[in-house]
């Protein structure tokens, strides 16, 4: 499927599907169309192919994650994720990487990656299209998409197309510099449909400069922590045993980037440096210790630098026996590092944002076809929906799944 140059085609093409948006709903949609004996057009504005699926998981494509279920999505309606996820799942996808002869293997908590580096998992998707037939046209840009009497009208680089479905696979508002646009929200709204804010997701947290000048001297300091955000118990609090990485400006890190998807604005994040110890009773037990200072039982459990920092924090001299505190400063002090809730300024933004939070509304598509309840033959598919996946291979696996529901729902021509 080596993609046409658009300029040479000038008559009205008919098709019985446009999928707007190579990226990895595109390619997986247009292909399992494509294999079902649709004609499908796909067509992207960006001169590379999927750019995402390329820079994706450090090069090598943190695909899906074996351990996938519909709590590790974020949505204003947590149950839309549902039917897709049940009828596509990681292992469906898995035995396509075999299929095509690809390697792969787990790195933590069920992330699988590609052993070839995500260039492989592009070409498989290239393979899946041309067995399907499908049509690239690529750099094309829509410009108009109305509806006909019968299907859809679409002003493109390439000349006009007439489709009786379009698919909507214009991915999210992240990294604008590889090609994100709002397209699909422009064509949500367009055709009456709601939209949920969108926000970056997945990205480091930022905070005031006079308030983070005492911890900027810890960049670079990376430790196990749980950071948590958003209001909770229920399913708008996000809460993660990750990596926290101190950056010049914020948080970063595993946990930071997680917990920044449930974070809004004005709200703190609430962090416990060390998860599980009960600081507490761990510093009044050791008091039974002789001549321990403070500064040694600190640095045997955080990193020298952090540990330095609360300590000033506190006025507390590390040189001081931990026989001679107070518990109610040990307590004060505990607290500090257990129950840290400082409120971020912000994040990096669309930028350094992995995903985009909030999307389409789910309340207008159809959650076994991903159909727009209002317009016959318009859907919706990956990231552009309102459906957000966590770090680790959640976000590719919605894509796969949203696209093989939209893809099985398409009628034939
Ligand atoms: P995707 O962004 O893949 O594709 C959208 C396509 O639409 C693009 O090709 C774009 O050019 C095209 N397009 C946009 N506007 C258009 C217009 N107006 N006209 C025509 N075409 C248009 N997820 C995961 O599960 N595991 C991982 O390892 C990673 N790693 C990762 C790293 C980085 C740095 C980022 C930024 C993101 C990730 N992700 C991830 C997230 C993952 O890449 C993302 O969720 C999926 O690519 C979304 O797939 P979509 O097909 O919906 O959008």
């Amino acid at each position: 499927m080596a993609a046409r140059n658009p300029q040479t085609i000038p008559t009205m093409r008919k098709v019985d599907v446009v999928v707007v948006g190579a990226g990895a709903a595109g390619l997986f949609c247009a292909a399992r169309a494509g294999q079902r004996g649709l004609r499908v057009l796909l067509l992207d504005h960006a001169p590379k192919l999927a750019e995402k699926i390329r820079i994706s998981g450090g090069g090598r494509c943190n695909f899906t994650n074996a351990g996938t279920t519909p709590a590790q999505f974020i949505s204003d309606n947590p149950d839309y994720c549902r039917s897709a996820l049940a009828r596509y799942t990681p292992a469906d996808f898995m035995v396509l990487l075999r299929q095509h002869g690809i390697g792969f293997h787990e790195k933590h908590r069920g992330q699988m990656f590609c052993d070839e580096g995500s260039e492989r998992i592009i070409r498989m998707l290239v393979d899946e299209c041309n067995a399907g037939e499908v049509e690239r046209l690529q750099p094309c840009r829509v410009h108009s998409l109305d509806r006909q009497a019968t299907g859809f009208a679409l002003a493109t680089d390439a000349g006009p197309v007439h489709a009786d479905q379009v698919v909507i696979a214009t991915g999210g508002l992240s990294i604008p510099k590889i090609g994100a646009t709002d397209f699909g929200l422009r064509m949500a709204r367009q055709f009456g449909m709601r939209v949920v804010e969108p926000r970056p997701a997945l990205v480091p947290l930022v905070f005031a400069a006079p308030a983070w000048t005492a911890y900027a001297t810890l960049a670079g300091v990376s430790l196990p922590a749980r950071v948590a955000a958003g209001p909770g118990p229920g399913p708008g609090r996000g809460s993660f045993d990750e990596d926290l990485l101190f950056t010049h400006r914020g948080l970063s890190g595993p946990a930071a980037l997680q917990a920044s998807s449930y974070w809004r604005p004005g709200q703190p994040v609430e962090i416990d440096l060390l998860p599980g110890l009960g600081l507490a009773d761990h510093l009044r037990a050791a008091k039974a210790t002789p001549r321990l200072q403070l500064g040694t039982v600190l640095h045997r459990l955080l990193p020298q630098r952090l540990a330095a920092v609360w300590l000033d924090q506190h006025g507390l001299d590390p040189r001081r026996l931990l026989a001679d505190i107070r518990d109610r400063d040990l307590g004060r002090l505990a607290a500090g590092i257990a129950e840290w809730a400082p409120t971020p300024e912000g994040t990096e933004g669309w930028r350094k944002a992995e995903v985009m939070a909030g999307g389409v509304d789910t309340r207008d598509l159809d959650s076994r076809t991903m159909g727009s309840r209002a317009t016959p033959g318009l859907h919706f598919i990956g990231e552009v929906v309102d459906v957000t996946g966590w770090l680790g291979g959640y976000n590719f696996q919605w894509a796969w799944a949203s696209a093989a529901a939209c893809a099985g729902a398409l009628a034939a021509g």
